[in-house]
């Protein structure tokens, strides 16, 4: 059983293989994805180990002079995605987007360096990268927290990774619709359209994108001039992880002032992390920054954020609201709390279960000893396999398979919980 699902995972990799990067999907995800290539380069590694490293190679070699690392790299022309870099025009060689994706680089890079079999492949690959992932981390703090807080805000919703999460809710009621430019959806001929972020929605991620368009995509600018700036804690929780993991890894290779910029950024950001803290629903929350207001939304972002060192206080409150959630949800975890008003199981990532984000608080409440949680959070993501096969995202009230098929990054963690699995048993 355990064989022939990891023989299957490892097809889907193959078959979203396009020689030195990944593709999410075929036909809805066309290009290749920022945080889709690291957590799915971890899945590759699996298969093999240089292969592995090229996908991230591959991300990298598209890094922006200014450190900014894309959340989408149009490598081939292909007009079966919306918005394209006819839309973007950020004016690169090879076009990009000109936003960004959760830099979980450092954590994948730290944990790939750690487990390869290949020790001097490693060091070769990891000592090349270590300094771009650093100056990446270094444009976060530059440019996404200009006022030194030790947190970054996110500028636009796709930035997150959770494209419709109810947490933008209202910073998304500021952006307007007004002037965007007519365009015609991709993502809805893909996929049910109930499924998918609303019109409205997407009328105010174009605006946001045409707005940081005009102002020539200069991150020196965007910041300020966003009406939707957002400091999410699982984002948050990701950097701060990747930065920690990034120190060990530089101190090891003899980068010694990364490790220690590393760690300082890590520290300052632990720290501030704790005032994104909801004692009333026993999880973090995100911070609207543009208004000064926490966000009253237990969504999965405030629990993503055990995938970094927190409090042990805070790590068991996590994982009592995991326990509260299974009795809510029949699988673990639902990207929005059942009971909330806004939670719509199908809809995106305003309820549905998203195998990557499992795997990440597995890790942390791994590391945070909540051993039960991390049991009952991957048998949840294995029966939803096993029932619905690859797909993009499940509801968490019957399992229903949504979005895309032989989705690469759930391919990639199958097989980095079997793995698992099969070295506990
Ligand atoms: C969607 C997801 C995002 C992901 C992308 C490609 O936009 O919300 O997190 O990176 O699809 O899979």
């Amino acid at each position: 059983m355990t064989y022939a699902l990891i023989e299957q995972a490892k097809d889907v990799l193959r078959h979203n293989d396009r020689g030195t990067y990944t593709v999410p999907t075929d036909g809805l995800y066309p290009f290749q994805w920022n945080w889709d290539s690291c957590l799915s380069a971890l899945g590759l590694s699996h298969l093999d180990e240089a292969r592995a490293w090229t996908e991230i190679d591959t991300l990298f070699a598209h890094q922006w002079d200014d450190g900014m690392v894309p959340h989408i790299i149009f490598h081939t022309p292909n007009d079966s995605y919306f918005p394209g870099a006819d839309v973007w025009r950020t004016g690169r060689d090879v076009p990009t987007t000109g936003i960004t994706q959760p830099p979980v680089a450092g954590f994948c890079v730290k944990r790939l360096f750690d487990r390869c079999q290949d020790r001097d492949l490693a060091r070769a690959r990891a000592r090349a990268l270590v300094p771009q992932i650093h100056a990446w981390h270094e444009w976060f703090f530059r440019c996404r927290d200009p006022r030194g807080t030790g947190l970054v805000a996110i500028l636009h919703p796709w930035e997150s990774g959770r494209d419709n999460s109810v947490d933008w809710d209202a910073a998304l009621d500021r952006v307007p619709t007004e002037g965007v430019e007519p365009f015609v959806r991709r993502d809805t001929q893909h996929a049910n359209p109930a499924h998918r972020p609303t019109q409205k929605q997407y009328e105010q991620f174009m605006w946001l994108v045409q707005h940081f368009r005009d102002l020539g995509w200069d991150n020196s600018k965007l910041h300020d001039a966003s009406p939707f700036q957002v400091v999410d804690p699982g984002f948050n929780a990701i950097l701060i992880r990747s930065c920690s993991d990034l120190a060990d890894l530089a101190q090891e290779l003899g980068e010694t002032e990364i490790a220690q910029k590393s760690r300082d950024f890590a520290a300052r950001g632990a720290a501030a992390l704790d005032g994104l803290w909801s004692a009333e629903h026993g999880q973090y929350v995100c911070f609207d920054r543009a208004v000064g207001e926490l966000v009253d939304s237990p969504s999965i972002g405030g629990i993503l954020a055990a995938f970094t060192d927190i409090p042990p206080q805070n790590a068991l409150a996590i994982a009592a609201r995991i326990n509260l959630l299974a009795k809510e949800a029949k699988f673990m975890v639902p990207s929005h709390a059942p009971k909330a008003a806004e939670f719509d199981p199908l809809r995106y990532w305003r309820g549905p279960v998203w195998l990557i984000v499992n795997y990440m608080i597995a890790d942390g409440m791994e590391r945070a000893g909540q051993h039960e949680i991390v049991e009952r959070i991957v048998s949840d993501s294995l029966r939803l396999i096993e029932l619905g096969g690859f797909a993009e995202y499940y509801g968490p009230l019957d399992g229903e398979p949504c979005g895309g098929d032989r989705f690469t990054w759930t391919a990639a963690i199958v097989i980095e919980f079997l793995t698992r699995q099969k070295a506990l048993a």
